[in-house]
């Protein structure tokens, strides 16, 4: 049966598969440029969330961008996207990855004219900086202040390789900055409901988040976003990513329940009348 589909690009059977609610997604290896921030997500998966919740030609949003594979992979599949992020030292490699990527587009004869935008700034102060109206969200937050943890295994591989960041930013505006979960929250919360005037109306935002473990217990930080965030954008789904190639390590073994965390929220919210 034939619909219209008002959504995306898509034919039936690729919009079937993307509807399953988990998926198996292992980062590719990083380059060293980006290697240099401590966490960004693959840009092969979010393109897959770009064209499904989105057109092509349409404008994409990542308020805190990073090394800008938000705008990486809207550029690859022919999206316009914008991206806010504070340090100007991740603001400054995504510029270079964007202007090398729009050069691979040419080259290959493809569409060159999008745009594909750093802003470095606060995202707090979004509506004040020059941006079009959005047709789709797509970010992933600090997890609350876990880069301080020094004892991660994460971390401390690193610190031993010494010129990657182990923090994102000194800055007292970097959410990962905060050190009272309640107060993070509050902000993160705050941050993306200030996005809501630049959303089209009925337009998707992508939340891509982890609960965080510490102290020996878990803040449910995705729950949380669910619920805080569900009282502005109507949420309206999860799906799960999973990564099946990392080393599995014995925390608690033979003492206490600790689970190796190899999956991340995806939470899908619209902007709808509330
Ligand atoms: C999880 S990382 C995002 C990584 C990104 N998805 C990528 O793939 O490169 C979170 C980013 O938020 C930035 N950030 C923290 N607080 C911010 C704020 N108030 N405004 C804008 N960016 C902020 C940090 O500098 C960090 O680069």
């Amino acid at each position: 049966m034939a619909y219209k589909n008002r959504m995306n690009d898509m034919d039936n059977k690729s919009w079937l598969k993307f509807q399953k609610s988990w998926f198996i997604h292992n980062p590719p290896r990083r380059k060293k440029d980006v290697l240099t921030h401590p966490a960004k997500y693959p840009e092969t998966m979010v393109q897959e969330f770009i064209e499904f919740f989105t057109k092509e030609g349409a404008t994409v949003l990542d308020p805190m961008a990073g090394t800008g594979s938000s705008l990486v992979a809207a550029l690859r599949c022919g999206r316009n996207s914008y991206g806010i992020e504070l340090n100007p030292k991740y603001a400054g490699i995504a510029r270079d990855i964007l202007a090398e990527e729009k050069a691979s587009l040419t080259e290959a004869g493809q569409n060159s004219s999008l745009t594909a935008e750093i802003i470095n700034g606060d995202a707090a102060n979004a509506t004040s900086f020059d941006i079009p109206e959005i047709d789709y969200l797509i970010t992933s937050p600090p997890y609350w202040d876990m880069l301080h943890a020094r004892g991660s295994a994460t971390q401390k591989k690193r610190r031993e390789e010494s010129d990657l960041d182990v923090i994102y930013s000194e800055n007292p505006d970097d959410v990962g900055n905060i050190r009272d979960y309640e107060a993070f929250l509050e902000k993160l919360i705050h941050i993306y409901a200030a996005m809501k005037p630049l959303m089209r109306d009925r337009a998707y935002l992508t939340i891509i988040v982890k609960n965080v473990k510490k102290g020996g217990k878990i803040y449910p930080l995705a729950w949380d976003i669910g619920r805080e965030l569900g009282k502005v954008y109507t949420l309206k789904d999860e799906k799960v990513w999973c990564q099946d190639n990392q080393r599995l390590a014995p925390y608690g073994m033979g003492n206490a329940w600790v689970s190796n965390t190899f999956h991340h929220y995806c939470l899908q919210f619209r902007k709808e009348d509330k």
